[in-house]
């Protein structure tokens, strides 16, 4: 289905086209992920893979939009009531409504954000989007190599380690194979930070027997995204929690998301995604 029309999509109507090194015979998380949001930079076979993981989990896009929320409100807390003025936002994905550069920019405009993500789709329709801001920048690398990220000239430019840090990794982790060394890499990333900065991470949970139907549910949702992405572990909480290493959890620790700090008036749809899709956010001393 690719071809090698040179385009920058404006939606499904260019399905069938595409822009340089965008493969759209082959699905993308960012795409997929787009895909539940409402989004329209997506190709028809994102929305294949979309549309299987809707048979397994109807609330699939509740879950994209309570990540979402999260990361609103996690970013909102960070530079309103924590003071951070610089975020590295790892596997940022494509932008969509309430980007970390918009909250944060929205408590103080001279905020600096760097959005890391390797997916070239990414990095054409972030640069696309945040042409005109040069306190952000949007660039192409890989979270498994973790030296690539730090050592980029354009985080050398905008983020001073010297100073607090948001590291913000929202859905990504659970794309680290574990044979990738998850672990390995959220300890590189934590050892980077300087004291006073924050580590926030949402990822797909597995919770095991204490809830059998939803464990069920985990491994499906597992098989598939792993037989069409390539990727996607859900993980038991003592794996997730490994992720933070000494660093302190902030209340209430790591829950569902909707669970983390909600707004009064949200409205919290549980589904048979809400105790498969936990986050947390925790303060470097
Ligand atoms: C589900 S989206 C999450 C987007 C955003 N962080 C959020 O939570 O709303 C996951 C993103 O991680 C990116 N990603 C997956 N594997 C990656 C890797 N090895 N390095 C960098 N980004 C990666 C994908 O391209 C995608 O944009």
């Amino acid at each position: 289905m690719a071809d090698d029309d040179q385009h920058v999509s404006e939606g499904p109507a260019d399905d069938e086209r595409a822009i340089p090194r965008i493969d759209t015979s082959k699905p993308s998380i960012a795409r997929v992920y787009d895909f539940f949001l409402g989004g329209k930079d997506n190709y028809a076979i994102d929305r294949q893979v979309g549309e299987a993981t809707l048979r397994i989990a109807p609330d699939a896009p509740a879950a994209g939009r309570s990540n979402r929320a999260f990361l609103r409100r996690v970013v909102r807390h960070l530079a309103a009531e924590a003071g951070i003025r610089q975020f590295l936002d790892i596997g940022s994905g494509l932008p969509t409504q309430g980007n970390v550069h918009e909250v944060a920019q929205g408590v103080d405009p001279a905020t600096r954000v760097v959005y890391v993500d390797n997916d070239p789709i990414v990095l054409v329709h972030g640069r696309a989007l945040l042409a005109t801001n040069g306190s952000t920048t949007v660039i192409e690398a890989d979270v498994r190599d973790p030296e690539s990220i730090l050592n980029h000239p354009a985080v050398e430019a905008l983020i001073d380690f010297d100073q607090p840090v948001g590291l913000l990794m929202f859905a990504i982790l659970h794309h680290v194979n574990d044979d990738e060394d998850p672990q390995g890499i959220a300890a590189r990333f934590r050892e980077a930070l300087p004291s006073g900065s924050y580590m926030a991470l949402s990822h797909f949970h597995n919770p095991g027997p204490a809830m059998p139907e939803v464990s069920a549910q985990a491994s499906t949702a597992e098989k598939l995204f792993n037989e069409n992405l390539g990727t996607g572990r859900w993980r038991t909480r003592d794996e997730i929690l490994s992720y933070f290493g000494d660093l302190r959890l902030l209340d209430p620790g790591l829950v569902p998301l909707a669970e983390w700090r909600p707004d009064p008036d949200a409205i919290v749809e549980r589904g048979i995604t809400y105790h498969t899709f936990v986050g947390g956010v925790a303060h470097k001393p």
